[in-house]
């Protein structure tokens, strides 16, 4: 789909990723709803945008409450008119294993899992009606490998792939585009959003795309640029470029394909290489 004036909706547009993507979209011309639980930051960003005499609406909501989901696909439809492309992007990252909480994992599955569901629920009906419609759901490189040092995060990120595929087979040849966004590290806030969604159910984290972080400080780990730290301009760029050629995996770290492939080729090799890798990065080997 070319995403020239188009109308699209971004989630977590007020920061990193989110809004990158919000701005790549308004340099094509595109109408933009940057949404966040940061109504502040969603704000700047729509401003920044309008500044540059482009069309873009601030949105605040919370994507894990399905009723501020509707919401905002409502206000969006009638600030800016039918929605072409959604941007389900806000994720957060907990560290730990099964040790954490069952209140933080229930407050992670809502924002990296519900959020997808949720938005696709309030857009599907319009986009099936139209015979049109694009989503790119941000997942990780943990949803297609894991992430060490963060149960919580590999696991959500891997429904979330798990959705993104189901939505392409389900709707696909109604007219409807999916891309699911899996990079490894990008120069975000994550860890510090993280933490303030979280408060004191959890520790953050950062997400480096299968390799540990140091929990809590909310920056890339020094493991991270293994496969480089990308910016979340580069990101961006990587996901429009999808969206126009209707590619449905979006891997801006290009590794994460030969991983993929060879976790598949052999679990037992590839679990027994990750193991490794773990107990070298956390000094036990
Ligand atoms: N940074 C990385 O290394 C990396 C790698 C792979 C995937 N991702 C994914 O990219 C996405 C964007 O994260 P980012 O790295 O740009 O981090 P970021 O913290 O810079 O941006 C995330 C945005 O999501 C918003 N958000 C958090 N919870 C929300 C909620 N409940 N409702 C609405 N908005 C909410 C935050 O306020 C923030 O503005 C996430 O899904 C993340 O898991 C990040």
């Amino acid at each position: 789909m070319q995403v020239r004036n188009r109308v699209a909706i971004v989630t977590g547009g007020a920061s990193g990723i989110g809004r990158a993507l919000c701005l790549a979209l308004a340099d094509r011309n595109a109408a933009v709803v940057v949404s966040d639980v940061d109504g502040p930051g969603a704000a700047a960003v729509a401003a920044e945008i309008s500044g540059r005499g482009k069309r873009a609406v601030a949105v605040p909501a919370d994507v894990s409450s399905e009723p501020d989901v509707r919401a905002l696909v409502a206000r969006a439809e009638q600030e800016l008119g039918p929605i072409d492309l959604v941007c389900s992007n806000a994720g957060i990252i907990v560290a730990g294993g099964i040790d954490v909480p069952d209140e933080a994992w229930s407050r992670i599955w809502a924002i990296n899992v519900q959020s997808h569901i949720y938005l696709a629920r309030a857009v599907l009906p319009g986009m099936l009606a139209r015979g049109a419609g694009y989503l790119v759901l941000t997942a990780s490189a943990a949803g297609l490998l894991t992430q060490l040092g963060s149960a919580p995060y590999a696991v959500t990120k891997h429904a979330a792939v798990a959705l993104a595929e189901w939505l392409s087979i389900s709707y696909g040849d109604q007219g409807i585009g999916v891309s699911c966004l899996c990079p490894q590290a990008v120069a975000t806030n994550l860890g510090a959003t993280s933490q303030r969604e979280l408060g004191a159910l959890a520790a953050p984290g950062a997400d480096t795309g299968a390799v540990p972080s140091a929990a809590g400080n909310g920056s890339v780990s020094r493991q991270a640029s293994v496969d480089g730290v990308l910016t979340a301009d580069q990101v961006a760029a990587s996901v429009l470029a999808a969206v126009e050629n209707e590619q449905f995996l979006v891997l801006p770290h290009p590794e994460v394909a030969t991983y993929e492939r060879r976790r598949a080729e052999d679990r037992d090799r590839w679990l027994a290489g990750m193991r490794r890798l773990q107990a070298r990065l956390t000094g036990r080997s």
